[in-house]
């Protein structure tokens, strides 16, 4: 079976379950899975139920499609997604971003927990991705290209969409929710940065470092989606920060502002109707 073929099978395992078109993907990312339970479902769909289909082993991440609306806006929610650092090929880390193309989305919403690299940034910041580096990390789309969704060598010239990005910050302002915005860059992980590699991100242009985003971002350009993302800021890098990194400390600052942050995803989704 192609890579191509696996994807039509998990398309043909989903619409056994809803024939629901999303106009946008949104991703959740480490601790912001709540928001898929504030979103008025039409269906649900697990992971396990999609033939193939990568499922996260990370605790604190669900497994599921959820599908809805906010406010007139169609919307697929991935609670939970799959990591590099869990030991799957690089397709598979594609594999659910492409489905949701194929579902039919036109834009891809996606968050994430992240490291703030830059010094102006504090634990609890959002950080609106205005573009990313994701040159060391390996590229997910080398291998068999899949002609059928997007070209061997994709333009990143514009990754994140402005108009969606506009958006976003004018949401945020609304909210009166304030804004950072910067450069996101994906490693591997799953070990958290030395302060050598935080001094390195720096010197790089990085404002915020994490371990997923930037590869499903490139996904959805490949395909001719559009993209826009915002970073929760769960904690300083190493070296920034003056205590140990963990997992609970990223979670902590998850659940702590989580509310803020699924209402400025939710709202800017409901903007995002007239523009999509
Ligand atoms: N580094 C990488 N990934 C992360 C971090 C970090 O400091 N915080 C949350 N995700």
């Amino acid at each position: 079976m192609t890579a191509y073929e696996k994807l039509q099978n998990c398309l043909a395992c989903v619409r056994e379950k809803t024939d629901f078109v999303p106009d946008v993907a949104l991703i959740l990312g480490s601790g912001l899975g709540a928001l898929a339970d504030e979103v008025e479902a039409v269906a649900t769909v697990d992971y396990h139920d999609i033939e193939g289909f990568p499922v996260s082993t990370v605790p604190g991440h669900k497994g599921r499609f959820v599908f809805g609306y906010f406010g007139d806006v169609k919307v697929v929610i991935m609670q939970g997604r799959v990591h590099f650092y869990e030991g799957y090929d690089r397709s598979d880390i594609l594999l659910p971003t492409r489905l949701m193309v194929l579902m039919g989305a036109k834009a891809l919403f996606l968050t994430n927990a992240a490291g703030g690299v830059n010094r102006n940034f504090n634990a609890g910041d959002f950080m609106l991705i205005r573009d990313h580096i994701m040159t060391i990390f390996p590229n997910p789309l080398i291998g068999a290209n899949m002609d059928e969704l997007g070209p061997r060598f994709p333009d990143m010239s514009e990754v994140y969409d402005k108009t969606l990005s506009r958006i976003i910050l004018d949401t945020a302002a609304r909210l009166e929710i304030p804004m950072q915005q910067g450069v996101y860059c994906q490693l591997t992980g799953p070990t958290f940065e030395t302060p050598a590699e935080v001094r390195m991100l720096t010197t790089l242009g990085v404002d915020a470092v994490g371990m997923s985003t930037a590869s499903e971002a490139v996904a959805a350009r490949h395909a001719g989606i559009r993209v826009c993302g915002i970073s929760c800021i769960t904690n300083q890098a190493a070296g920034i920060s003056p205590t140990p990194l963990s997992h609970e400390e990223v979670s902590e600052t998850g659940n702590r502002v989580g509310p803020l942050f699924r209402k400025l995803v939710r709202e800017s989704i409901e903007a995002m109707g007239a523009a999509l």
